[in-house]
């Protein structure tokens, strides 16, 4: 073929696939006989038509579906990209099911901040190989932070041979190709990137809930914070551009979804590197703006970026929750130093006091990390004394894990694991303590609480949330699930709520 062929192609690609919105691909009209557009995301329709014929051949042999088992490991970036994942899988026509022993195929969405997520795969690999030996047709599949690491692959590659695929963070958008190829080829299929300046949009995906999701706004991290290793496996920050978020929301919306959750490692430095920048702030006001949407929450912030354009934002809108989460790491000055979080224990504090002058009712949880290198007794009491003026509504309590690659590592003065434990368990009951009291103190007011499901142990209930992101059980049924409810708050059980309908 010469290169007049070529481009005659990729015309014939681009005309074909032109100004089709990804729920109206006709994945049956897609021409296999000719070579895949090289432009995405054209390129993966193809595959998954490719796919498709696989998945017709695999059920006039089977007299079934396959089925696939998704699972998520990490964050709620990771719950985002397994539902792009999921979305896939549909369209190529997998069932979803959800176990991994009787699966056709499982795919690992691996998370790799803390160094027992990592353990945790290699012990469920395990188990999956066990399943595999009495199925041997079972495709095995990871993606995710993990895979980002180059020790990781080489140790799967040499100890776990019966895995097929591994990508990464950066390429999460082939994946089709890459099961494509894993039909077609016996060896393991690895593709790793390093990094990408590529946003791959329309791509299928499927909503865990019809009524809420989440929304990548940026990806990446440049913090470097000196324990963190997501900048080196997530790569740098890029953010999508306004309009395609907001037109994504709008098309949520009109498919029945109230509530969407922002995502992004620092959402607070959005739009920094577009071509035409934009900030946080202005994004949000542009989102609030979208009719039928009932509410935003938005995750993480980095209290070093929090704009006072930000805080103004929030208190003028309705539907903004009124919950941030802030991670504060450290109260100590000197190890934030170190951590490079390039904030003192007394901005954070001064920050906090202005969010709440502006918005008393504002419900705010972080992240603390106890036992990083050289960390003392005064350090750890400075965090627990801005543990104790904050009044956090709830806060994740980390151990400090060494991360490979990460200038914490190689810090001296590790601290011993008794001391570590010491501190660990008196700050988790200082945390569990005040957000028992905090979360008692919203008794017997009446809230919105937008329902999410029927209650898993007692069927005459139903769960859902208030806008702080807390959890309420009350009596009533499906009808409810989507909606968002005014209910009494009647009793606070530590960190949830039975209430009633009003
Ligand atoms: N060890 C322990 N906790 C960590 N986190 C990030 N890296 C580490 C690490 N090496 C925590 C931080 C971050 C949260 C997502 O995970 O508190 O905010
Ligand atoms: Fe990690 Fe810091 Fe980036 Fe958060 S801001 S992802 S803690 S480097």
């Amino acid at each position: 073929m010469d290169c007049r062929d070529q481009n005659q192609i990729q015309d014939y690609w681009n005309d074909f696939f032109r100004d089709t919105d990804v729920q109206d691909i006709d994945y049956e009209g897609i021409d296999l006989m000719l070579p895949p557009p090289e432009e995405e995301p054209y390129r993966q329709y193809y595959f998954m038509a490719v796919c498709r014929k696989w998945v017709k051949n695999f059920e006039q042999e089977n007299g079934r579906s396959p089925k696939a088992c998704v699972v998520n490991m990490g964050c709620q970036m990771n719950a985002r990209d397994a539902e792009k994942l999921t979305g896939i899988l549909h369209v190529i026509g997998y069932e979803e099911h959800a176990s991994e022993e009787d699966a056709d195929f499982v795919i690992y969405n691996t998370c790799t901040v803390r160094e027992n997520a990592n353990n945790k795969v290699y012990g469920r690999l395990g188990y999956l190989h066990g399943y595999k030996k009495k199925n041997p047709h079972m495709i095995i599949a990871l993606c995710g932070c993990m895979m980002q690491e180059e020790k990781v692959v080489a140790k799967i590659k040499k100890s776990y041979p019966f895995v097929d695929l591994i990508f990464g963070t950066h390429n999460i958008f082939k994946f089709a190709e890459l099961l494509a190829q894993v039909y077609e080829q016996s060896s393991m299929v690895v593709d790793i990137w390093e990094d990408t300046t590529q946003i791959v949009e329309q791509l299928p995906n499927e909503r865990k809930y019809p009524f809420k999701s989440g929304v990548n706004i940026m990806f990446g991290c440049n913090n470097f914070c000196s324990y963190c290793i997501v900048p080196y496996v997530r790569g740098r920050e890029r953010s999508r551009k306004p309009e395609e978020i907001i037109s994504e929301i709008k098309r949520f919306v009109a498919d029945g979804v109230i509530e969407v959750m922002l995502l992004g490692q620092n959402v607070n430095s959005y739009g920094k590197n577009l071509d035409e920048p934009v900030t946080f702030a202005q994004l949000l006001s542009e989102i609030d703006q979208i009719e039928g949407l009932e509410r935003i929450r938005f995750m993480t912030s980095h209290p070093k970026d929090l704009s006072d354009e930000l805080i103004e934002v929030m208190a003028k809108s309705k539907k903004i929750c009124r919950h941030l989460h802030l991670p504060l790491q450290s109260g100590s000055s000197r190890l934030l130093k170190i951590m490079n979080r390039r904030y003192t224990k007394e901005h954070y504090l001064e920050l906090v006091d202005k969010i709440r002058t502006a918005m008393p009712d504002i419900a705010l949880t972080t992240d603390i990390i106890v036992g990083f290198p050289g960390e003392t007794e005064e350090d750890f009491e400075e965090t627990m004394d801005v543990v104790r003026r904050v009044q956090y509504d709830s806060a994740f309590t980390f151990i400090y894990s060494k991360r490979t690659g990460t200038p914490a590592a190689s810090m001296e003065d590790q601290v011993p694991a008794d001391v570590v434990k010491r501190w660990f368990d008196r700050l988790l009951k200082e945390v569990q303590t005040i957000a028992a009291k905090k979360a008692d103190a919203l008794t017997g007011q009446t809230m919105d609480v937008l329902v999410e499901s029927v209650n898993h142990q007692d069927a005459s209930l139903v769960t859902g949330r208030l806008g702080n992101n807390s959890v309420v059980h009350l009596p009533g049924d499906e009808s409810l699930i989507g909606k968002i409810v005014k209910v009494k708050l009647e009793e606070c059980k530590g960190f949830y709520y039975y209430g009633r309908l009003i």
